[in-house]
């Protein structure tokens, strides 16, 4: 897809680099991160990655302070006895912190990003891609969105949750694998068509969880995915979505990856409560998107 192409390119024609805080819930070791990470500085971003010393994926919005480590990080990622976060010495822009998905969320927002970043705070926050989905009621128990959901809620900073169906482990010094290469690059692009689309960001108090679909069959390159307008939870008793695809209820997340044919969902959360948010906010990200979005078949 040409426009694809043009997202990803944004920064490189003038578009202005912006500080992003990135966490995740797999662990800060694991490749998928890395490779977004590596994708948002390609694309001029000013990316701090603060995030678990180790997998706690399935946490939730779990806030504990961190307690000093006494075995190795992740994949023997940083070593044994290294106290309550740490960072890689040569790479300061990548730190762990040894808790909970959120907790590594809130020190890059209050501490780790400001001191690279001369006492500012970043302007948008990433969480993931997640190793496997994080659709409907996993949404309230995923690590991925409760680092997202921190971020918009707690500190008012629009988030984004990514979350990918291809699974299996990666360490971050093994190479790369093509999925964790796709994710990378279709994150960025959305990434960078939210900033693209001027501030604020996100309307206050709500998270974009997207979800991939598996790297395989026909949806093997990035240009071959397709971006669809969704909700988190079932709709049959809510008020009207907002209207797309001359409809005003959106199909549910499970449902755009349930259909053939590389459909990304992308549905608008509510950060009080993780279900979905009201159609007036779904306009203003429908709004900001327009160009990318497609309908299912
Ligand atoms: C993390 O742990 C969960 C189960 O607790 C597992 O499903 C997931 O694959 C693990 N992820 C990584 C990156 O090890
Ligand atoms: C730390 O960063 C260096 C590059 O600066 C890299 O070679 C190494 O693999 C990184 N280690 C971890 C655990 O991130």
């Amino acid at each position: 897809m040409r426009l694809n192409a043009l997202v990803v390119l944004l920064p490189a024609l003038g578009a202005q680099g912006i500080r992003i805080i990135q966490s995740n819930d797999d662990g800060w070791a694991e490749q998928y991160a890395r490779s977004f990470h590596n994708a948002l500085i390609a694309a001029g971003h000013d990316a701090v990655l603060s995030a678990p010393a180790e997998n706690k994926s399935g946490s939730g919005s779990l806030d504990i302070e961190p307690s000093p480590r006494s075995t190795p990080c992740q994949y023997d990622s940083c070593p044994a006895n290294s106290g309550p976060i740490g960072r890689n010495e040569t790479s300061p822009r990548l730190n762990w912190v040894n808790s909970f998905p959120a907790t590594s969320m809130r020190y890059g927002i209050d501490t780790i990003g400001p001191q690279l970043w001369n006492g500012e705070g970043p302007e948008l926050a990433v969480s993931g891609p997640n190793v496997g989905s994080n659709l409907y009621l996993a949404v309230q128990f995923s690590g991925t969105v409760g680092a997202a959901v921190h971020a918009a809620k707690n500190a008012k900073i629009p988030a984004i949750a990514f979350s990918g169906a291809s699974e299996g482990t990666l360490a971050w010094n093994s190479p790369e694998e093509p999925r964790s290469r796709v994710y990378a690059e279709l994150a960025a692009t959305l990434t960078n068509a939210v900033i693209a689309s001027g501030k604020p960001y996100l309307p206050e108090d709500v998270f974009l969880n997207v979800n991939f679909p598996k790297v395989e069959g026909q949806c093997t390159e990035a240009s071959q995915f397709k971006w669809v307008l969704s909700r988190i939870n079932v709709g049959l008793f809510s008020a009207p979505d907002t209207e797309q695809c001359g409809s005003t209820r959106l199909p549910t997340e499970l449902s755009v990856l349930d259909t053939d044919g590389c459909y990304i969902s992308v549905s608008v959360g509510d950060a009080n409560d993780k279900t979905t948010a009201p159609a007036e906010k779904q306009a203003v990200v429908r709004d900001k998107l327009k160009s990318m979005l497609t309908c299912l078949p």
